[in-house]
């Protein structure tokens, strides 16, 4: 696929559903009493991938609209091991949270997925689990993972690494175990939306500064959630409105938790027109609109605190920066090396082909900016990476030549629609 220069990045957009949220809420729902009806389900490879597993585990859920699932519960100890292993396919969030809720459960299960998942570390959660009276092996630190349902007690963590994914799985642990409260210490704060979400199920969980708690409850009921517009889905479209001269783009119902938004913070610390427009409440979730015009960048150095709350994003940001007068630096996310492929490498491996000056480190990476439009012209593989493969569309309409994309469906993996979407805001 041919993505060629844009002019200009205009119009009204709406985006999927988000992909933490969705996951959580099938994943909760399904150890809930009673339906849970999920409006607004983000759609995609790796949310049906979730609901594939919930049944697999027994769980009945309708699939009433493209958007709108029923999940009937099974309740919190009722998940049954099917015959084979749970493929998680590429969804790290999936085979994380569901280490931490299967652990109590009864029975033996076995979580496995696709090449890129199965090269992923979760000895450290596997660990943590551990300290709570699971029972799990993993495969030299990776998946498969095989889980004995164990009778779990409660525990204290204190996490090297700030990862929304491992606390999630940590308090869904919490919830089966007993012996008090179960406390997850972050060393930053991470998105919160299973606390969120676990909360309104009416679970005893409590946050004070960067210490979250959960206590074991008898049941959940969670009769509804609203999931709103992926702010990672939408940061595509908001940063090639910033980085396409004369562009205008406005984006409704975007969650905007303020631990996923970091992007939007960074880029309007580096001089982008990016407004938020009738922030509201939809369920315990930030929303607003948000509204993005062209603007001519200076270079930022993004802080370690800050990382978890763009960490999505930062393939994104190196683009925005290789267009930012001076030297911008991102340190501190060795956890990128840890996603869907190493994304330190395949960011600076793709951008650097495009012409943007940037240098990999350990734990993130160093970018000139030069405010002109990277002169593109090459062929990018994203290697199965939706993210990389989305910044390389990004790059390619904000560069002189275009880019050539050699896999464009990985994006399918969080946002199957991101090219017509892209195709239908593309002025040229
Ligand atoms: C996610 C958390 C992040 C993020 C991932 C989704 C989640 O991972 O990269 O895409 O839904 O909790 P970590 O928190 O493990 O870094």
């Amino acid at each position: 696929m041919l993505v060629a220069p844009a002019a200009a990045v205009v119009g009204h957009i709406g985006v999927p559903g988000d992909k933490s949220i969705s996951h959580r809420a099938v994943l909760i729902g399904a150890v809930c009493e009673g339906e849970t009806r999920i409006e607004g389900f983000g759609r995609s490879a790796d949310t049906e991938s979730t609901v594939a597993a919930v049944r697999a585990l027994g769980v009945e859920v309708a699939d009433e609209e493209v958007d709108v699932l029923g999940v009937k519960g099974a309740g919190l100890d009722g998940l049954r091991p099917p015959e084979g292993l749970i493929d998680c396919g590429n969804a790290g969030t999936l085979l994380k949270l569901l280490m931490g809720l299967l652990a109590g459960q009864e029975g033996e299960f076995v979580l496995s997925g696709d090449e890129s998942l199965r090269g992923r570390p979760v000895e450290d959660l596997a660990e943590a689990l551990r300290g709570m009276g699971a029972d799990l092996e993993t495969t030299d630190g990776r998946p498969p993972v095989r889980i004995k349902g164990a009778e779990l007690h409660a525990a204290e963590h204190r996490l090297d690494r700030a990862s929304a994914q491992t606390k999630s799985a940590l308090l869904l642990a919490g919830l089966q175990a007993r012996g008090g409260k179960t406390v997850v210490f972050e060393p930053y704060s991470t998105r919160d939306h299973t606390e969120t979400m676990l909360g309104a199920a009416g679970a005893p969980v409590r946050r004070s500064g960067r210490a979250v708690s959960i206590e074991r409850v008898e049941s959940l009921r969670l009769d509804r959630v609203d999931v709103p517009g992926d702010i990672s889905s939408a940061a595509p479209f908001a940063t090639a409105a910033t980085l396409v001269p004369g562009s205008e783009l406005s984006i409704h119902g975007l969650g905007i938790n303020p631990f996923r938004a970091g992007l939007l913070d960074v880029l309007v610390r580096m001089g982008a027109r990016v407004a938020v427009f009738d922030r509201r409440r939809l369920g315990g979730e930030a929303v607003a609109d948000v509204e993005a015009r062209s603007a001519a960048l200076t270079a930022t150095t993004v802080k370690k605190g800050e990382v978890p709350r763009m960490i999505d994003e930062l393939p994104l940001f190196a683009l925005a920066a290789g267009m930012a007068r001076g030297e911008s630096v991102v340190r501190g996310a060795a956890q990128l090396r840890e996603k869907e492929t190493d994304r330190i490498e395949t960011v600076t491996n793709v951008l650097r082909s495009l012409g943007v000056r940037i240098t990999a480190s350990d734990d993130g990476f160093r970018v000139r900016g030069v405010p002109t439009r990277p002169k593109g012209g090459g062929v990018v593989h994203s290697g199965g990476d939706h993210r990389i493969a989305m910044l390389a569309a990004v790059a390619g309409l904000v560069s002189r030549e275009g880019v050539e994309l050699q896999d464009p469906e990985s994006v399918a993996v969080s946002f199957p629609g991101f090219f017509d979407l892209l195709e239908s805001v593309t002025q040229r």
